[in-house]
């Protein structure tokens, strides 16, 4: 039985009755297969699992899409029910942000957060870091999983973790693709069909840099042969997001918005090698 709450005080209740180790899936909502793997994953790590589902205003700028993201609190629920989460914290904007937003104390991202996705949307990471740590606090996890799919999220949680002494294990999950290979996102809800067909250049440019020792040209000829997707980066970067390696491993990040739904995905590549396994 998932316990659903709504406020801080609820939560600490509900908290303090959960047993042994305790694993929270930060999300916002509108919960799919990829969030799914998240769950399972934090099954498998500790005796117990809190989810949160919040849509963190502070990550999203005037021009997105905080109003139109897809809210599904009831199945969101159902999806918990279903892989045995202890407890879903579910609350409102005034509950997170009681004061309001306006002068409010918040985690500096770095450096790192001034890149990629933190280029394409300054302010983003700042907003991410508030919320998780918030969110940290309010659930005292011993573990927290995140997806692989927004990958330098994933790395600026670790770093944080890391410099402010949190003491969270961080387990990354990876990446749930649809059959025909398009990374599973809550937003892939908005693309048309023919938004869908042209997001898939991205799983192929994946696999043709993946098979490639030069990954960014690959990437790049693929991503350039459709029209109809707008690209906003994409790079190859070292496996913790610095510079490029000249040869070996490294990471291969695309960002493009097909219609007005702007997508992100990456996957492991080769700089210098015809390497490895498939992204898809
Ligand atoms: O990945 C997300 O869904 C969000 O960025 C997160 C981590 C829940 C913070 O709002």
């Amino acid at each position: 039985m998932t316990i659903l709450v709504h406020t801080k005080a609820d939560l600490a209740k509900a908290r303090a009755g959960l047993p042994g180790r305790v694993a929270v899936v930060p999300t916002m909502g509108a919960l799919h297969d990829g969030h799914r793997a998240l769950l399972r994953r934090a099954k498998e790590i500790a005796d117990a699992v809190v989810v949160t589902v919040f849509v963190n205003p502070l990550q999203f700028r005037p021009n997105e899409d905080l109003d139109t993201y897809p809210r599904s609190l009831d199945a969101d629920l159902a999806m918990c029910e279903a892989e045995g989460a202890d407890v879903v914290f579910a609350p409102s904007v005034n509950e997170m942000y009681p004061d309001g937003r306006e002068g409010l104390t918040s985690v500096h991202a770095g450096p790192l957060g001034e890149v990629l996705e933190g280029a394409s949307r300054p302010g983003f990471f700042t907003g991410v870091l508030t919320v998780v740590a918030k969110l940290f606090h309010l659930t005292r996890p011993d573990a927290a999983c995140f997806g692989e799919k927004d990958f330098q999220q994933l790395a600026m949680v670790r770093r944080m973790v890391a410099d402010l002494d949190l003491g969270i294990a961080v387990e990354g999950v990876p990446t749930v693709r649809e059959s025909d290979g398009l990374a599973r996102s809550s937003r892939n809800v908005f693309l048309s069909e023919a938004e869908r067909a042209a997001a898939l250049a991205i799983p192929a440019a994946i696999g043709a840099a993946q098979a490639s020792p030069d990954p960014l040209a690959a990437a790049r000829r693929i991503l350039g042969a459709e029209p109809a997707l707008d690209v906003d980066y994409v790079a190859v970067r070292a496996p913790d997001l610095g510079e490029a390696p000249a040869a070996g491993p490294a990471r291969l990040l695309i960002a493009a918005r097909a219609g007005t739904t702007r997508l992100i995905d990456n996957a492991p590549v080769v700089v210098g090698d015809t390497a490895i396994g498939d992204a898809r």
